[in-house]
């Protein structure tokens, strides 16, 4: 199984979600090959931001290895699971999908979690600390039910 998450950026909500599903699966011995993109390529080559990777480390993760990138439409054909942080993301996957069976990998990453008020990972970019910790609680909870899909 190979899992992409795909955010804007690549450097804020992507490398932690990927961060999450590859701790969980790594402690639950799960065998799930993990990576993100961004829809853009402005951030290309650089590590996480250090908001995303400070809240990382405070839930005991390390997600400092990780590097921004475009997302590319061979991924359609790399990856299984296409996961979108927000509806935005989604649209923008949809649009450059080029047939049904890629289209049919992407997947809003809160349609896990039907029972959350929120549809879509909100953009903590321009916001503070407190917003990149909001996304973390979504992002460990979306990241457990599809753990529980895996196995
Ligand atoms: P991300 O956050 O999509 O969660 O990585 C953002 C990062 C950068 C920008 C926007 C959102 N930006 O406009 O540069």
């Amino acid at each position: 199984m190979k899992v992409l998450m795909v955010c804007l950026g690549n450097i804020c909500r992507s490398p932690m979600a990927e961060g999450v599903l590859r701790h969980k699966a790594r402690e639950l011995g799960i065998r799930v090959n993990t990576d993100s993109a961004g829809t853009i390529d402005h951030h290309a080559g650089e590590p996480p931001d250090r908001r995303a990777l400070a809240t990382m480390v405070a839930h005991g993760i390390d997600i400092s290895d990780l590097r921004a990138r475009q997302f590319r439409v061979s991924d359609f054909r790399e990856f299984d699971l296409i996961l979108a942080m927000d509806a935005s993301n989604h649209a923008d996957l949809m649009a450059m999908a080029p047939d049904q069976e890629a289209k049919r990998k992407v997947r809003a990453i809160m349609e896990l979690v039907p029972e959350h008020p929120e549809r879509s990972v909100p953009d903590p970019y321009f916001g503070g600390d407190a917003g990149f910790e909001h996304v973390f609680h979504m992002l460990d909870r979306a990241c457990d039910r599809l753990i529980d899909e895996l196995r």
